[in-house]
């Protein structure tokens, strides 16, 4: 097998093999049986929406394609992947990637969707189950669906990431740095959106299906719309500026990455906001450290986009003022960053260690991440800058309203906004920035 990443998978796999084997053990259970999913079939139709295997289910195969397949992992035995691989002249079976958990796992290929028997003992059963499977699974004696307290453990073990994870977070990130570059360079040449997700797509060598979250592909106005969601097929006449937030998936991992880029129309002050954007990401990636509390950090990035908007004269006042009358939450109504791993938006950002919820702040309710940072734990970091019609226009008619510069908003409008993402996993000591320059 030639699969450069062998060793540290199967080092990930052996400490899988035994986090399990501690929380199994500490709440009662002989095994627990997870999941893969299902697509779901479009409601009177014959056709399927797009699938995603369950994140326990990637966590130990990377897969996130594979449908109707179960995991069954009991503590001192070998974990089995019993993999839905039908025959069928309709579709190709799944093909198994040359990598090493290929080899540490037992792998049983398997003809039903049907989840297989589990033995005496006491079981979870984790996973999107149908309600057939769920039923019949449920009635078993000792066997349990679900169980919230095996969730909230098991979604705890995903939040420090092995080397394993770290150098598949890294890969994906340099793959999608690849896309970057040449949606920029399609939009620099006049593409529209379609044809700048398409080069996206084309550069980093995958299909839309496959891309962690649907690409975000903004040219001008569009970009005030946060998670924009249509490709135009006709490049505007005005090219004020871009806003691509696209990803990709290796092994499972996401990168998760945005980037913002003036246009032959953009205004001077776009451009520089663009530039100070860059360099406020910058400061706030070398902010991250074990120790630090993420909600503070969320702060931070509020008074450094108050100074910018103070200094940028869109708005009257100091940078104090401006967060505390809530401005920059109508520049930027998004969270800081989130965890990233196996899901872009990855789970137990909002929990504490043992469990406990930790919702956001009230006047935060976005914010994805509520704990204190620790070593290998992988986070975006995306401050953004936004015209938002929507958020601004109550503020201007209230008793903040006095301190907008409404001129140069207005100039500002045609641009949508600004974000600069990155993706850093938290060190021992400070940070390691897994995204590339793109230039
Ligand atoms: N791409 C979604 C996000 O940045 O969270
Ligand atoms: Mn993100
Ligand atoms: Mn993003």
């Amino acid at each position: 097998m030639s699969d450069p990443f062998a060793t540290l998978q199967r080092e990930h796999l052996r400490c899988l093999e035994s986090r399990y084997a501690g929380i199994l053990g500490a709440l009662g259970y002989d095994g627990v049986l997870i999941h893969s999913g299902r697509p779901a079939l479009h409601f009177g139709d014959d056709q399927y929406a797009n699938f995603c295997s369950y994140g326990h289910f990637q966590h130990w195969t990377g897969q996130a394609g594979l449908a109707h397949s179960w995991l069954l992992v009991r503590p001192g035995q070998p974990t089995t992947c019993f993999l839905h691989a039908p025959e069928d002249f309709w579709h190709l079976p799944p093909q198994l990637p040359e990598q090493a958990w290929t080899e540490h796992l037992e792998i049983v290929r398997v003809q039903d969707a049907a989840p297989p028997k589990l033995g005496a003992g006491r079981f979870a059963v984790i996973g999107d189950l149908d309600s057939a499977s769920a039923r019949d699974l449920g009635a078993q004696e000792g066997v349990a669906c679900n169980p919230p307290a095996l969730l909230a453990a098991l979604d705890e073990g995903r939040v420090r990431k092995s080397a394993y994870e770290i150098a598949c977070l890294a890969e994906a990130n340099r793959l999608a740095g690849l896309g970057h570059r040449a949606a920029r360079e399609s939009f620099l040449s006049g593409g529209s959106e379609l044809e700048i997700h398409l080069a996206y797509l084309q550069a980093s060598r995958q299909r839309e299906g496959e891309l962690p979250y649907g690409n975000i592909v903004a040219i001008g106005s569009h970009a005030a719309v946060l998670h924009y969601q249509h490709y135009d097929t006709a490049a505007p006449p005005q090219r004020h500026g871009l806003l691509v937030d696209a990803g990709h998936r290796y092994r499972g991992y996401c990168a998760d990455i945005t980037r913002t880029w003036p246009g032959a129309d953009a205004d001077p002050l776009f451009a520089t906001l663009v530039d100070r954007m860059h360099a406020i990401k910058q400061r706030l990636v070398a902010a991250v450290a074990p120790g630090v509390d993420y909600v503070e950090l969320h702060g931070w990035m509020h008074r450094l986009l108050g100074e910018l908007l103070a200094e940028s004269e869109l708005v009257a006042g100091t940078a104090e003022a401006i967060v505390e009358s809530g401005i920059t939450r109508a520049f930027c109504p998004h969270g800081l960053g989130h965890l990233l791993g196996v899901q872009v938006h990855d789970v137990a950002g909002r929990s504490a260690r043992d469990g406990t919820p930790r919702p956001p702040p009230a006047e935060h309710p976005a914010l994805r991440l509520t704990r204190e940072l620790e070593a290998g734990m992988a986070v975006t970091i995306e401050p953004g800058l936004y015209v938002i019609p929507m958020l601004l226009e109550p503020l201007a008619s209230g008793p903040a309203g006095r301190l907008l510069n409404r001129g140069l908003i207005e100039r500002l409008a045609p641009h949508g906004g600004i974000r600069i993402e990155d993706n850093v996993v938290v060190t021992a000591d400070a940070a390691r920035n897994l995204t590339p320059d793109i230039e």
